[in-house]
């Protein structure tokens, strides 16, 4: 039996421009985009008036993860479902240190979970919330894993929050080792104080939830880990840039010459605070941090995407259903936090980016693809070139789908988007040559997706 596969007649979207070109295959690497013959025995899926994309990378996801004494929502068999379903063929998920002692029991954890449960491939960064010196030592051993990025969380007081000299160390340490570090920017006293305030004035529904959180306080612990950067000499990535006032803190930073670089999620380039202002469980159904903004900052946003000051486009996706998200229905502080979006980031981006004239279809690519592999040593992904790992989204950019639960993924009783329709919809996703997703159904077993160890990263070159 051949073991090739030749995407035939479509129009590949690359970083760097757009071509029409059949894509072969062969078992899971691409060997040839062009005008190619199919090889005896091939299989050959016809793209016509399709695009090809590289498979999307989501650098930024939390599946099963233990948060607010609960469990997020999707686990990786799930999760890599949905992902699948949006053209997703690669994840970077957060594994979350929980002894004191070091790393490697929370990689065997993360590992366990997924191993013999994802549809797509997937990577782990490493999420210190204990930075002691044992811990600081087990940085190296994860970088030989392939765990070349150590996140830290400047919020969450009492759960995940490190203090400065924490994270200064963790950056020392990985500017040694050539890893990156990343952060959740915000500052977490002042949450605590601005929620303990709200809820002695019993300002408890959702909304509250944003009020605690403003622009300031992101701002400020944004140029703080920047400047931090900047004196220890550390790479940094800002996971979930939500709001101009932080973005412009990045833009800072990499004018002085600082390595900062940064992401935003789907989420805050099309939802807003209003969205909190639902009532009952439905305004809890978007509560994240950092919170959902203000809609002035959406066009200041696409515009640092466009500019790729803000580098790449992310989910965050952490879902919680209805009845998690209810705990908090009395006290906004008790509310999960995080959204389910990560069957839906392709789509919204196409229609709110690309159609809406924000950004190019190369820009999509890069964004959440191209640059994403670069900046987190996927060396085999990012790109549908010869000798590249064969994961490729065919979308169809003139078939409409609704968004709903009817057809959604992910492992929550509720979208975010019902009710709307995207204009394009992913018809098939390959990953490492094999069909994952096929027109509405996941054809692959559990345990197609493999871990991939990650090199250290390599600076973005944007389209
Ligand atoms: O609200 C969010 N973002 N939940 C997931 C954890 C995090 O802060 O990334
Ligand atoms: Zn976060
Ligand atoms: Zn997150």
């Amino acid at each position: 039996m051949s073991d090739h596969t030749l995407i035939q007649g479509g129009r590949v979207i690359a970083a760097d421009g757009e071509y029409d070109a059949d894509v072969l295959i062969d078992g899971e690497r691409i060997a040839a985009v062009g005008a190619v013959e199919a090889p005896e025995g091939a299989t050959v899926i016809d793209a016509s008036g399709c695009l090809l994309l590289p498979g999307l990378i989501d650098n930024h996801t939390h599946m099963a993860m233990p948060f607010m004494g609960m469990r997020s929502a999707d686990d990786y068999d799930t999760g890599t479902r949905a992902a699948a379903a949006g053209g997703v063929t690669c994840i970077v998920d957060f594994s979350i240190q929980r002894e004191p002692d070091g790393l490697a029991s929370a990689l065997e954890e993360w590992k366990g979970r997924a191993d013999g449960a994802a549809h797509v491939d997937y990577g782990f960064h490493m999420a210190i919330t204990n930075a002691n010196a044992p811990t600081i030592e087990d940085m190296g051993a994860m970088v030989d894993a392939g765990v070349s990025s150590f996140k830290l969380f400047m919020a969450y007081k009492g759960e995940l929050m490190v203090r400065d000299d924490e994270l200064a160390a963790t950056m020392e340490r990985a500017r040694d080792l050539g890893a990156l570090v990343m952060v959740h920017a915000e500052n977490g006293d002042i949450v605590d104080m601005l929620v303990t305030r709200a809820l002695a004035a019993g300002e408890t529904s959702a909304i509250n939830h944003a009020l605690t959180r403003p622009e300031m306080v992101e701002a400020e612990a944004t140029g703080r880990a920047a400047r931090l950067a900047e004196y220890t000499g550390a790479s940094l990535f800002v996971v979930h840039v939500t709001c101009a006032a932080a973005a412009a803190e990045v833009e800072a930073a990499q004018q002085r010459g600082a390595d900062v670089s940064a992401e935003t999620c789907v989420q805050y380039l099309v939802n807003t605070i209003d969205d909190l202002r639902r009532p009952g469980v439905e305004g809890c159904r978007y509560i994240c941090s950092p919170p959902l903004r203000d809609g002035a900052n959406h066009a200041p946003l696409w515009d640092y995407v466009r500019r790729g000051v803000l580098e790449s486009v992310s989910t965050d996706h952490c879902p919680f259903d209805d009845a998690q998200k209810a705990r908090g229905l009395d006290d906004f502080s008790l509310v999960p936090n995080g959204l389910p979006a990560i069957q839906h980031r392709l789509a919204k981006l196409w229609d709110e980016g690309v159609i809406a004239g924000r950004i190019t279809p190369s820009q999509l690519v890069d964004r959440t693809s191209t640059t994403v592999a670069r900046r987190f040593g996927l060396d085999a992904k990012g790109a549908i070139a010869p000798g590249k790992d064969a994961d490729i989204v065919v979308l169809d950019p003139n078939a409409p789908k609704p968004y709903g639960v009817a057809t959604s993924l992910m492992n929550v009783d509720y979208d975010l988007y019902e009710g709307e329709i995207a204009s394009s919809s992913v018809r098939h996703t390959l990953c490492r040559g094999t069909m994952v997703y096929d027109r509405g159904a996941i054809v692959t077993a559990p345990g197609h997706g493999r871990y991939v160890a990650r090199s250290v990263s390599r600076p973005a070159v944007h389209a």
